[in-house]
Protein backbone atom coordinates (compact mmCIF):
# COMPACT_ATOMS: atom_id res chain seq x y z
CA UNK A 1 0.00 0.00 0.00
CA UNK A 2 1.32 3.14 -1.02
CA UNK A 3 2.20 5.35 1.90
CA UNK A 4 0.73 3.25 4.63
CA UNK A 5 4.25 3.22 6.58
CA UNK A 6 6.16 6.20 5.31
CA UNK A 7 7.40 9.76 6.89
CA UNK A 8 7.20 10.75 3.17
CA UNK A 9 3.64 10.23 2.97
CA UNK A 10 2.50 13.07 5.65
CA UNK A 11 -0.88 12.50 6.92
CA UNK A 12 -0.49 15.75 9.57
CA UNK A 13 0.64 19.17 10.32
CA UNK A 14 3.68 17.34 12.71
CA UNK A 15 4.87 14.65 9.81
CA UNK A 16 4.65 17.42 7.37
CA UNK A 17 7.60 19.71 9.63
CA UNK A 18 9.39 16.46 9.68
CA UNK A 19 9.13 15.93 6.24
CA UNK A 20 10.55 19.19 4.82
CA UNK A 21 13.37 18.62 7.11
CA UNK A 22 14.11 15.29 6.01
CA UNK A 23 14.25 16.89 2.41
CA UNK A 24 16.05 19.47 3.25
CA UNK A 25 18.93 17.33 5.15
CA UNK A 26 18.62 15.02 1.94
CA UNK A 27 19.06 17.72 -0.47
CA UNK A 28 22.26 19.33 1.43
CA UNK A 29 24.12 16.14 1.62
CA UNK A 30 23.17 15.08 -2.32
CA UNK A 31 24.72 18.46 -2.71
CA UNK A 32 28.03 17.38 -0.20
CA UNK A 33 28.34 14.39 -2.25
CA UNK A 34 28.07 15.94 -5.77
CA UNK A 35 30.80 18.53 -4.43
CA UNK A 36 33.27 16.00 -3.27
CA UNK A 37 32.84 13.62 -5.85
CA UNK A 38 33.43 16.69 -8.41
CA UNK A 39 36.29 18.06 -6.55
CA UNK A 40 37.80 14.11 -6.36
CA UNK A 41 37.39 13.54 -10.15
CA UNK A 42 38.70 16.61 -11.09
CA UNK A 43 42.12 16.57 -8.91
CA UNK A 44 42.52 12.43 -10.53
CA UNK A 45 42.38 13.77 -13.98
CA UNK A 46 43.71 17.47 -14.08
CA UNK A 47 47.07 15.47 -12.71
CA UNK A 48 47.34 13.04 -15.45
CA UNK A 49 46.78 15.99 -17.69
CA UNK A 50 49.80 18.43 -16.46
CA UNK A 51 52.15 14.77 -16.60
CA UNK A 52 51.03 14.14 -20.28
CA UNK A 53 52.16 18.65 -21.10
CA UNK A 54 55.18 18.12 -18.96
CA UNK A 55 54.69 21.89 -17.82
CA UNK A 56 57.00 23.59 -15.95
CA UNK A 57 55.77 22.96 -12.36
CA UNK A 58 54.39 26.13 -10.25
CA UNK A 59 56.62 27.87 -8.03
CA UNK A 60 55.69 26.43 -4.72
CA UNK A 61 54.33 29.36 -2.45
CA UNK A 62 51.90 29.87 -4.87
CA UNK A 63 50.63 26.20 -5.00
CA UNK A 64 50.50 26.89 -0.80
CA UNK A 65 48.37 29.61 -1.49
CA UNK A 66 46.46 28.43 -3.72
CA UNK A 67 45.50 25.21 -1.46
CA UNK A 68 45.12 27.45 1.78
CA UNK A 69 42.37 29.33 -0.12
CA UNK A 70 40.69 25.84 -1.26
CA UNK A 71 40.18 24.68 2.21
CA UNK A 72 39.08 27.94 3.54
CA UNK A 73 36.85 28.07 1.63
CA UNK A 74 35.69 24.19 2.13
CA UNK A 75 35.60 24.61 5.55
CA UNK A 76 34.18 27.94 5.52
CA UNK A 77 31.36 26.35 3.50
CA UNK A 78 31.18 22.61 5.25
CA UNK A 79 30.28 25.46 8.97
CA UNK A 80 27.79 27.61 6.99
CA UNK A 81 25.91 24.05 5.76
CA UNK A 82 26.15 22.34 9.56
CA UNK A 83 24.45 25.83 10.79
CA UNK A 84 21.87 25.61 8.26
CA UNK A 85 21.05 22.29 9.24
CA UNK A 86 20.86 23.35 12.93
CA UNK A 87 19.09 26.17 12.47
CA UNK A 88 15.75 24.10 10.41
CA UNK A 89 16.37 21.30 13.07
CA UNK A 90 15.72 24.05 15.97
CA UNK A 91 13.19 25.63 13.93
CA UNK A 92 11.49 21.76 13.03
CA UNK A 93 11.49 21.48 16.80
CA UNK A 94 9.69 24.82 17.75
CA UNK A 95 7.15 24.44 15.08
CA UNK A 96 6.78 20.76 16.67
CA UNK A 97 6.70 22.23 20.17
CA UNK A 98 4.11 25.14 18.90
CA UNK A 99 1.68 22.28 17.65
CA UNK A 100 1.06 21.11 21.36
CA UNK A 101 -1.06 22.43 24.09
CA UNK A 102 -4.43 22.55 21.78
CA UNK A 103 -5.19 18.48 22.20
CA UNK A 104 -9.10 17.96 22.64
CA UNK A 105 -8.39 14.45 23.21
CA UNK A 106 -5.97 12.36 25.46
CA UNK A 107 -5.46 8.53 24.99
CA UNK A 108 -3.17 6.61 27.41
CA UNK A 109 -0.82 4.10 25.23
CA UNK A 110 0.85 1.53 27.18
CA UNK A 111 3.67 -0.62 25.70
CA UNK A 112 4.03 -4.42 26.43
CA UNK A 113 6.08 -7.33 25.04
CA UNK A 114 4.88 -7.48 22.68
CA UNK A 115 1.43 -5.68 21.67
CA UNK A 116 -0.36 -2.33 22.46
CA UNK A 117 -2.93 -1.53 24.97
CA UNK A 118 -4.97 1.75 24.30
CA UNK A 119 -6.78 3.29 26.44
CA UNK A 120 -9.38 5.87 26.48
CA UNK A 121 -11.51 7.99 28.75
CA UNK A 122 -13.64 10.44 26.64
CA UNK A 123 -16.13 12.46 27.95
CA UNK A 124 -17.69 14.17 30.91
CA UNK A 125 -18.12 11.88 33.31
CA UNK A 126 -15.46 9.93 31.49
CA UNK A 127 -16.92 7.00 29.77
CA UNK A 128 -13.76 4.22 29.44
CA UNK A 129 -12.85 2.52 25.94
CA UNK A 130 -10.30 0.09 26.65
CA UNK A 131 -8.29 -1.96 22.91
CA UNK A 132 -5.63 -2.91 21.74
CA UNK A 133 -3.46 -2.60 18.75
CA UNK A 134 -5.83 -0.31 17.16
CA UNK A 135 -5.93 3.18 17.55
CA UNK A 136 -8.38 5.59 16.59
CA UNK A 137 -8.38 9.06 16.07
CA UNK A 138 -10.67 11.76 14.69
CA UNK A 139 -9.78 14.10 11.83
CA UNK A 140 -8.51 17.08 12.29
CA UNK A 141 -8.78 17.07 16.07
CA UNK A 142 -5.23 17.45 17.90
CA UNK A 143 -4.37 14.10 20.57
CA UNK A 144 -2.32 13.82 22.87
CA UNK A 145 -0.72 10.30 23.47
CA UNK A 146 0.27 9.46 26.98
CA UNK A 147 2.47 6.96 26.69
CA UNK A 148 3.90 4.33 29.86
CA UNK A 149 5.33 1.14 29.70
CA UNK A 150 5.34 -1.76 32.53
CA UNK A 151 8.56 -3.82 31.04
CA UNK A 152 10.84 -2.88 28.98
CA UNK A 153 11.34 0.36 26.54
CA UNK A 154 9.41 0.85 23.28
CA UNK A 155 8.91 3.57 21.00
CA UNK A 156 6.00 4.65 19.21
CA UNK A 157 6.32 5.62 15.89
CA UNK A 158 3.39 6.36 13.04
CA UNK A 159 5.40 8.11 10.45
CA UNK A 160 2.64 9.19 8.81
CA UNK A 161 1.88 11.64 11.78
CA UNK A 162 5.06 12.45 13.42
CA UNK A 163 8.84 11.33 14.98
CA UNK A 164 9.51 8.79 17.47
CA UNK A 165 8.90 8.98 20.96
CA UNK A 166 10.20 6.18 23.77
CA UNK A 167 8.00 4.02 26.31
CA UNK A 168 9.73 4.24 29.65
CA UNK A 169 9.22 1.92 32.49
CA UNK A 170 8.25 4.15 35.53
CA UNK A 171 8.04 7.18 33.57
CA UNK A 172 5.29 9.02 31.70
CA UNK A 173 5.80 10.57 27.95
CA UNK A 174 3.63 12.18 25.79
CA UNK A 175 3.32 13.01 21.63
CA UNK A 176 0.77 14.78 20.00
CA UNK A 177 -0.19 13.72 16.93
CA UNK A 178 -3.26 15.25 14.23
CA UNK A 179 -4.07 13.70 11.35
CA UNK A 180 -5.67 16.00 8.80
CA UNK A 181 -7.22 13.58 6.15
CA UNK A 182 -8.54 9.76 7.12
CA UNK A 183 -6.87 6.67 6.06
CA UNK A 184 -5.18 3.93 7.86
CA UNK A 185 -1.54 4.38 9.00
CA UNK A 186 0.93 1.60 10.22
CA UNK A 187 2.62 2.25 13.45
CA UNK A 188 5.57 0.05 14.25
CA UNK A 189 7.70 -0.17 17.71
CA UNK A 190 10.68 1.58 17.11
CA UNK A 191 12.98 0.77 19.87
CA UNK A 192 14.43 -2.75 20.42
CA UNK A 193 12.30 -4.86 23.16
CA UNK A 194 13.07 -8.56 22.29
CA UNK A 195 12.12 -11.08 20.38
CA UNK A 196 9.62 -10.16 19.08
CA UNK A 197 9.97 -6.22 18.67
CA UNK A 198 9.80 -6.52 14.91
CA UNK A 199 5.63 -8.26 15.32
CA UNK A 200 4.94 -4.75 17.89
CA UNK A 201 3.32 -2.93 15.19
CA UNK A 202 -0.90 -1.31 15.32
CA UNK A 203 -2.84 0.57 12.84
CA UNK A 204 -3.95 4.13 13.60
CA UNK A 205 -7.25 4.39 11.55
CA UNK A 206 -7.86 8.29 11.85
CA UNK A 207 -11.77 8.85 10.40
CA UNK A 208 -13.98 11.53 10.51
CA UNK A 209 -15.53 12.38 13.75
CA UNK A 210 -19.20 11.00 13.32
CA UNK A 211 -17.15 7.98 12.66
CA UNK A 212 -15.08 8.21 15.49
CA UNK A 213 -17.96 8.90 18.19
CA UNK A 214 -20.27 5.57 16.55
CA UNK A 215 -16.80 3.82 16.85
CA UNK A 216 -16.54 4.98 20.00
CA UNK A 217 -20.88 4.05 21.26
CA UNK A 218 -19.21 0.35 19.81
CA UNK A 219 -17.06 -0.21 21.67
CA UNK A 220 -18.34 1.05 25.11
CA UNK A 221 -21.03 -1.66 24.67
CA UNK A 222 -20.55 -5.02 26.31
CA UNK A 223 -19.91 -8.52 24.44
CA UNK A 224 -23.19 -9.04 22.21
CA UNK A 225 -25.19 -12.07 23.74
CA UNK A 226 -24.17 -14.79 21.41
CA UNK A 227 -26.86 -15.72 18.52
CA UNK A 228 -26.33 -19.45 18.52
CA UNK A 229 -26.00 -22.66 20.20
CA UNK A 230 -21.99 -23.21 19.36
CA UNK A 231 -21.15 -19.53 19.95
CA UNK A 232 -22.69 -19.76 23.50
CA UNK A 233 -21.13 -23.39 24.43
CA UNK A 234 -18.13 -21.68 22.49
CA UNK A 235 -18.14 -18.87 25.59
CA UNK A 236 -18.29 -21.65 28.32
CA UNK A 237 -15.39 -22.75 27.14
CA UNK A 238 -13.98 -19.76 26.72
CA UNK A 239 -14.81 -18.76 30.68
CA UNK A 240 -13.35 -22.67 31.89
CA UNK A 241 -10.01 -22.09 29.97
CA UNK A 242 -6.86 -20.70 30.54
CA UNK A 243 -7.75 -17.67 28.49
CA UNK A 244 -9.67 -16.05 31.10
CA UNK A 245 -6.05 -15.89 32.97
CA UNK A 246 -5.03 -13.15 30.61
CA UNK A 247 -8.01 -11.75 29.05
CA UNK A 248 -11.16 -9.44 29.57
CA UNK A 249 -14.14 -9.58 27.52
CA UNK A 250 -16.69 -7.21 28.77
CA UNK A 251 -20.26 -8.86 30.17
CA UNK A 252 -18.39 -12.06 31.17
CA UNK A 253 -16.56 -12.66 34.08
CA UNK A 254 -13.80 -12.98 32.47
CA UNK A 255 -12.20 -10.10 33.54
CA UNK A 256 -7.89 -9.93 33.65
CA UNK A 257 -5.97 -7.66 32.09
CA UNK A 258 -2.44 -9.44 31.75
CA UNK A 259 -3.63 -9.92 27.39
CA UNK A 260 -5.62 -7.71 25.29
CA UNK A 261 -9.14 -6.75 26.09
CA UNK A 262 -10.95 -9.02 23.65
CA UNK A 263 -14.67 -7.44 24.00
CA UNK A 264 -14.84 -6.18 20.55
CA UNK A 265 -11.87 -8.69 19.08
CA UNK A 266 -13.87 -8.68 15.63
CA UNK A 267 -13.89 -4.98 14.85
CA UNK A 268 -9.76 -5.24 15.12
CA UNK A 269 -7.71 -5.09 11.24
CA UNK A 270 -4.80 -7.13 12.99
CA UNK A 271 -3.78 -9.85 15.35
CA UNK A 272 -1.04 -10.49 17.50
CA UNK A 273 -0.19 -7.01 17.16
CA UNK A 274 0.13 -6.94 13.41
CA UNK A 275 2.13 -10.76 12.80
CA UNK A 276 -1.41 -11.58 11.28
CA UNK A 277 -4.74 -10.31 9.51
CA UNK A 278 -7.79 -10.65 11.76
CA UNK A 279 -9.58 -13.69 10.26
CA UNK A 280 -11.07 -16.29 11.03
CA UNK A 281 -8.28 -18.45 9.99
CA UNK A 282 -5.53 -17.05 11.29
CA UNK A 283 -7.55 -16.60 14.69
CA UNK A 284 -7.47 -20.37 14.87
CA UNK A 285 -3.91 -20.66 14.07
CA UNK A 286 -2.67 -17.99 16.57
CA UNK A 287 -4.99 -19.69 19.56
CA UNK A 288 -3.57 -23.12 18.31
CA UNK A 289 0.21 -22.46 17.85
CA UNK A 290 1.16 -19.28 18.98
CA UNK A 291 4.76 -19.81 19.32
CA UNK A 292 4.63 -20.63 15.01
CA UNK A 293 3.50 -17.19 14.23
CA UNK A 294 4.99 -15.47 17.15
CA UNK A 295 8.15 -17.35 18.91
CA UNK A 296 8.95 -15.82 22.32
CA UNK A 297 4.96 -14.34 22.81
CA UNK A 298 3.11 -14.78 25.82
CA UNK A 299 0.05 -16.06 24.40
CA UNK A 300 0.08 -20.05 25.90
CA UNK A 301 -1.26 -22.96 23.56
CA UNK A 302 -4.53 -23.76 23.86
CA UNK A 303 -5.00 -27.53 24.05
CA UNK A 304 -8.74 -28.10 23.60
CA UNK A 305 -10.84 -31.11 22.08
CA UNK A 306 -11.70 -30.21 18.35
CA UNK A 307 -15.54 -29.65 19.04
CA UNK A 308 -14.32 -27.32 21.53
CA UNK A 309 -12.41 -25.26 19.79
CA UNK A 310 -14.52 -24.55 16.70
CA UNK A 311 -16.81 -23.47 19.12
CA UNK A 312 -14.50 -21.41 21.19
CA UNK A 313 -13.93 -19.73 17.67
CA UNK A 314 -17.69 -19.45 16.66
CA UNK A 315 -17.70 -17.05 20.01
CA UNK A 316 -14.81 -15.27 19.47
CA UNK A 317 -15.99 -14.60 15.69
CA UNK A 318 -19.22 -12.93 17.31
CA UNK A 319 -16.92 -10.14 19.23
CA UNK A 320 -17.74 -7.73 16.87
CU1 LIG B 1 8.44 -2.76 21.77
CU2 LIG B 1 10.29 -2.82 20.25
Amino acid sequence: MNGFQSALHPAGPQALHIERLIWLFTGISAFVLLAVTVALLWAVFRRRERRDLAAEPRPPELRERRLGRVVGAAVALTVVLLFVLLTASFATDRRLLDLEGREQLTVHVIGHQWWWEIRYAHGEPARRVITANELHIPVGVPVRIELTSPDVIHSFWVPNLHGKQDLIPGSSNAITIEADRPGTYRGQCAEFCGLQHAFMAFLVVAEPEETFDAWYERQLAPAREPGNDQARRGREVFLRSACVMCHRIRGTSASATYGPDLTHLKSRQILAAGAVPDTRGHLAAWIADPQGIKPGARMPITALPPPDFQALLAYLETLE
